[in-house]
């Protein structure tokens, strides 16, 4: 079970996200418990101010720090047992290891999320200071609009992990990242399109046949797409042999290709 608040300017763009598939399912099994709080409501003043100029100057608005800690404490008081996740593009970067661990998390996941040109950085200070367990976690280098997406990002990736999620076990065992490994190519009816046929194995009914053909299959799109993520990995001897093959086939073929011949 996931535990979760996320702290939002904008509630109903996360909502939207958490009443659809997998996600509202999970809540539905009673495996991801979600709240969503609008920080706006921890505001005092008649316009419900929630972010403000920044000082130095510079472009946009920045958060005000009050609003969110309060939000924290009130959350705290009655959930004691909390990890703060802050959405932020300079965060240390979220993979599946950190959604694994997500998901075998105990604590009650506190996500905020920043917009306009960011959080006051005396909320994190703060909360470091007042010995809070925070994250600051960035989902790519690259910058969004709000961190929104980057926690729906985080909670999707971790819940599907949750055992009793998805529909089978196995799903989540053989797709990509759960091994060093990406996930082998996949097909479904028709047999035949245009003149693109799905391997014959795969037809076979032949299971240690289809088990080795789909190791290869991701072998050989790891190395194709992310070799970077065979780099400095001790290969079985079985692997390698197969590396050496794939690698040959695709020398084959590059050699055998127009632009190679003509060049
Ligand atoms: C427009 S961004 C602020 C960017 C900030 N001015 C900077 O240059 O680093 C607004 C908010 O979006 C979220 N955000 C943006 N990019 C993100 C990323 N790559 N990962 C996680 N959160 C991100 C954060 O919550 C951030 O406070």
């Amino acid at each position: 079970m996931m535990r979760c608040d996320i702290l939002t300017l904008f509630p109903s763009m996360v909502k939207s996200v958490l009443e659809t598939s997998m996600m509202s399912l999970a809540q539905a099994k009673g495996l991801l418990d979600v709240t969503v709080i609008d920080i706006r409501s921890f505001t005092h003043d008649r316009h419900r101010t929630a972010d403000d100029r920044p000082y130095g100057g510079g472009a946009g608005m920045i958060l005000k720090p009050e609003p969110i800690l309060e939000a924290i404490d009130s959350i705290c008081a009655t959930h004691p047992n909390t990890r703060i996740v802050m959405t932020s593009p300079r965060g240390r970067k979220f993979d599946q290891a950190y959604a694994q661990k997500m998901s075998e998390d105990s604590h009650r996941l506190v996500f905020i999320c920043g917009h306009y040109e960011g959080i006051d950085e005396r909320v994190h200070m703060i909360m470091a200071t007042e010995g809070r367990k925070v994250d600051e976690v960035s989902i790519g280098d690259y910058v969004l609009t709000g961190g929104e997406l980057a926690a729906l990002v985080m909670i999707d990736a971790s819940v599907r992990l949750i055992p009793g999620v998805l529909g089978s076990t196995n799903s989540v065992k053989e797709e990509s990242f759960s091994s060093t490994l990406l996930e082998y190519a996949q097909y479904t009816r028709p047999v035949e399109l245009r003149a693109a046929r799905v391997p014959d194995v795969l037809l076979s009914g032949h299971h240690g046949a289809i088990r080795k053909w789909k190791h290869r299959s991701s072998l050989a799109s790891t190395y194709a797409r992310r070799p970077d993520l065979l780099t400095g990995r001790a290969l079985a001897h079985a692997d390698q042999l197969i590396l050496t093959d794939i690698q040959k086939e695709e020398d084959t073929e590059k050699s055998d290709s127009p632009r190679r011949l003509s060049s």
